[in-house]
This record gives structure tokens, sequence and C-alpha cells, in this order.
């Protein structure tokens, strides 16, 4: 079966930078493409600006962080739609502070939107995955998951989660046609990475080795890869790409 066969990928806070990359890259390589968003004023903007690029991709609402409104936006996404074949859980904040300075609620905030998303996402999907005997779950890690980033105790620990539920989950539902991947980017030009202090930031960026920041539309393409159909033999694995930053 070819990706114009329309499978269909729902891409998690697909309205910020890497999320839309994704979007627009899915939707030209033939997948029907469906975002998930968590405010509606953006989300209202988003659609606008996507129908006038040529974009012809839905959104619905839910709150990833939560499980009950995770599992009522996959069944409204597969009564309208139709069945999910790809999850693309990318939907992450940060909270960025030194553990000393911490408040609990940056700790949970982070845990609940980057970590516990993963499972509120993907457990409803994967008995249909395995139902059908095909699927993608493509995790949205980072670097900074990968090691350690001074002033991120809690991106950096939702973000390593991430990987172990990929290589546990990877490993269960091998045999049923469904794989689970990792991507780990460095420093992409997103409004995220550009709220880091300019200072800070630039310190950042002298430590890779490519020079410079990465884009979204090379993240965007690594998704694209692992969501097609030959990548059926690639399962647990996690994706660095980060410029050459952290090698290992
Ligand atoms: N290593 C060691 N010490 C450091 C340090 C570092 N990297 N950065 C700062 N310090 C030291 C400072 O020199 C200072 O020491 P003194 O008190 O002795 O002078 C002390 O730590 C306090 O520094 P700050 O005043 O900067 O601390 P702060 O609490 O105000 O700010 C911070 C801390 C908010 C974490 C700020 O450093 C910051 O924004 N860092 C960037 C974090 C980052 O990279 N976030 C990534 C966001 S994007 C993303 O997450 C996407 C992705 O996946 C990559």
């Amino acid at each position: 079966m070819s990706n114009s066969t329309k499978r269909t990928v729902l891409v998690t806070g697909a309205t910020g930078g890497l999320g839309t990359a994704m979007c627009k890259k899915l939707y030209k390589e033939g997948f029907k493409v469906v975002g998930n968003y968590h405010t509606k004023e953006k989300a209202d903007k988003w659609i606008e600006q996507m129908k006038s690029e040529g974009f012809d991709i839905k959104l619905f609402y839910g709150d990833v962080s939560d499980f009950d409104s995770a599992g009522e936006m996959i069944k409204k996404i597969e009564a309208e739609v139709g069945t999910i074949d790809t999850l693309v859980n990318n939907a992450g904040i940060t909270r960025d502070g030194r553990l000393i300075n911490m408040k609990k609620d940056d700790w949970y905030a982070v845990i609940n939107t980057n970590l516990n998303s993963v499972f509120n996402c993907t457990k409803h999907v994967i008995q249909g995955m395995i139902d059908r005997n095909f699927g993608r779950i493509i995790n949205i890690s980072s670097v900074n998951g990968q090691r350690g980033q001074f002033g991120q105790t809690n991106y950096s620990a939702a973000k390593a989660g991430m990987h172990g539920f990929t290589k546990s989950l990877s490993i269960e539902v091998a045999k049923y046609g469904v794989t689970v991947n990792t991507i780990s980017p460095g420093y992409i030009g997103t409004d995220m990475v550009m709220a880091v202090p300019e200072k800070v930031l630039n310190q950042i960026v002298a430590q890779i080795p490519i020079g410079r920041l990465g884009g979204t539309h090379e993240v965007a393409h690594l998704v694209s890869f692992l969501a097609s159909e030959e990548t059926s033999f690639i399962t647990g694995a996690n994706y660095s790409i980060n410029g050459g930053q952290h090698v290992y």
C-alpha cells in the first residue's frame, strides 16, 4: 500500500512550530492529516493560514495531558475522519528553571503534557492498530532527554521517559505490524527555542558543530520517513537530529 492510499496521521500539538511543519510535509506526501489543538484562538488562525496555503487539514480539540479528553478526541477523529494509522506524539511544553526554584506545578505540567500525554493518546489507538495489523507511533523527544540540560529537570525527565516508553512498547507490538520509534531533535528554530534568553541561546548554538539551529522541515522530513510503509523493520529506535550537538 502506498501513502497515496491515504493513511491517516494524527499529529498532537499540531499548531506549534514542529507540528505545523510535520502536518505540511505529511500532507504533501499524500497522508490524510489531522491535527490536535489546545487553544481555540490559535487553532482558528492556523486553519485559516493552512487553507490559504492550500492544505486541507482538520484540527480536533483535546487536552492530551488528560486521559479522558485525549480519548474523546480520538473517538471523534475516528468517527469523522477514520481510524488512525500513525500517531505522532509531538505536543510539549517547557517550564524551565533550576530545581531549586521549580514549583510543583512546573514539574507536573511538563510531566503531564510531555510524558503522560504519550500514554493518554497511544492507549486509545494501539488496539485498533494491532487489530488492523499496521501502525506507526512516533514520539517526539529531545536531545535534552538523551543528555541533561541546566534548568530542565522536568523536561529532561519527561523526554527520557518517552524513549523508555518507546522501547518497551516496540517489543510488545512488533509482531502486529506496529512500529514505535523516538525522534530526538536538538535545538530547532521554533518559538519554544527562541524563548530561551538570547545570551544562553548563543552559548548553545556555539556548541552545535553544524553551527546553526535546525529547521522544522528537517525534523518533519524524518517524521514522514518513519511514517512510511517502507520503515516496517525499524522499531524501538531513537533518531538523533541535532546538528552534531550530542554524539555518543
Ligand atoms: N551550567 C552551569 N551553570 C550555569 C548554567 C549552565 N548551563 N547556566 C547558568 N548557570 C549558572 C549561572 O552562571 C549562575 O551562577 P551564579 O549564580 O554563580 O552566577 C546560576 O547558574 C544561575 O543562572 P541564571 O541566573 O541564568 O539562572 P536562572 O534560574 O535565572 O535561569 C534558566 C535558569 C531559566 C534555566 C536559564 O538558564 C535558561 O533559560 N536556560 C536554557 C534552558 C534551555 O536550554 N531550555 C531549552 C528550551 S527549548 C527546548 O527545550 C526544546 C528542545 O527540546 C531542545
